[in-house]
């Protein structure tokens, strides 16, 4: 069964469609879209190795003829010489503003290949044919492009909403066990920030989900998306409640930063550490109960994922460097960082009236546990 999300966004409306099979029908999905019988792939070697032909060949049952540009896997990918590949290729190709162009990889590929739509031709379209967890349920939707610099991640970008996303649950199982689980981490970020009855239900579902029940997949991917997709309606671009979909993620960029961005620790992994500190301040300021971060990490644990700082192998900094790192961040507003902390699970809020000093000793804390 495939079901549909639609993202109401007045002209940027456009419906998220989630199910098995998604790939084989790309061509009757993406048809009715097109302007001429004809879609511009950006990938990455893994996927290409894996789904490129099966979506060629789904285009074409549809008679959408298609070209790709494969470019390397991984995070540097998300890059300035990059995006000028991608743009040129997409200028080589002479592709018209009303040509479609199809971002087909994990959210790497979905930020850097949206980016180069937002600006080519000042705005292609494009669609989201995500093949992660953790794109399939937070960056394809929702319309945030960009690319990572020498000062941080994603700090250059724009907002340029997709035409359609396909999230075929088939693909999920190429993904490693590691890369599944760090999608995760954004699976149960949504649970924790706003709906306490999907926890429980991850609770319930979350090993056999994980295990690769097609069926509990896609129910986790539709929830998460309806989710994101409400959200964003109320707050294309963030100026306010959107922010709550960063829970975890203060934390979180923090950690990916100390270590390099490397495979010591992935985005998702980040911020299910990071949500599990974020519950951990939250009840440190009397917010929330002592019970609900070591729920978090209890429900994290029984999905083997990591959850404290002690999972991040080598050196970290100490709280100080961690906290300079965190000034980085986009969420940094006067000066002052805001955070996303929970009143219980379920129910976070955004807040910039945090004491450094709390801040700190979670920090420090957590260090000293490894
Ligand atoms: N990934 C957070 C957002 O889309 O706002």
């Amino acid at each position: 069964m495939i079901e549909t999300v639609h993202v109401p966004l007045g002209e940027r409306a456009y419906d998220v469609r989630i199910g098995q099979g998604l790939i084989a029908r790309a061509g009757a999905e993406i048809a009715p879209l097109l302007s001429r019988p004809r879609v511009w792939i950006v990938t990455e070697e893994t996927v290409a190795g894996l789904h490129l032909a099966a979506l060629q060949d789904g285009l074409r049952a549809g008679g959408v003829d298609s070209a790709a540009l494969v470019l390397p896997p991984g995070e540097g990918t998300k890059s300035w010489p990059h995006l000028i590949r991608v743009v040129d290729w997409l200028l080589d190709e002479r592709v018209e503003r009303r040509d479609m162009v199809l971002a087909f990889g994990g959210g790497v590929i979905g930020d850097l290949v949206g980016f180069a739509a937002a600006i080519l031709r000042r705005g292609v379209r494009f669609v989201q044919v995500p093949t992660s967890l953790l794109a399939q349920v937070d960056s394809s939707v929702g319309g945030k492009t960009g690319i990572n610099t020498g000062h941080g991640k994603n700090l250059v970008g724009s907002f340029h909403q997709p035409s359609l996303v396909l999230a075929d649950i088939d693909v999920l199982g190429t993904l490693t066990a590691r890369d599944f689980r760090a999608g995760y981490g954004e699976v149960a970020k949504y649970g924790l920030l706003g709906d306490a009855g999907f926890f429980d239900w991850l609770e319930q579902n979350g090993p056999a989900l994980a295990a690769g029940d097609a069926a509990l997949r896609a129910e986790a991917v539709r929830r998460s998306v309806q989710m994101k997709a409400d959200i964003v309606v109320r707050d294309e671009t963030e100026q306010g409640d959107r922010a709550l979909l960063n829970l975890g993620h203060t934390f979180g960029h923090a950690l990916e930063a100390a270590t390099g961005y490397s495979d010591r620790l992935l985005h998702g992994e980040g911020v299910a550490i990071g949500c599990a500190l974020a519950f951990e301040l939250s009840a440190r300021l009397g917010l929330c109960s002592q019970e609900d971060p070591s729920r978090v990490r209890a429900h994290l644990a029984q999905m083997q994922m990591k959850r404290d700082l002690s999972d991040i192998e080598g050196e970290l900094p100490d709280a100080d460097g961690l906290l300079s790192l965190m000034g980085q961040d986009k969420k940094v507003v006067d000066g002052r960082l805001r955070f996303i902390l929970a009143r219980g699970i379920g129910d976070s809020f955004v807040t910039a009236d945090v004491p450094g000093d709390a801040v700190k000793s979670v920090l420090a804390e957590a260090l000293a546990m490894r």
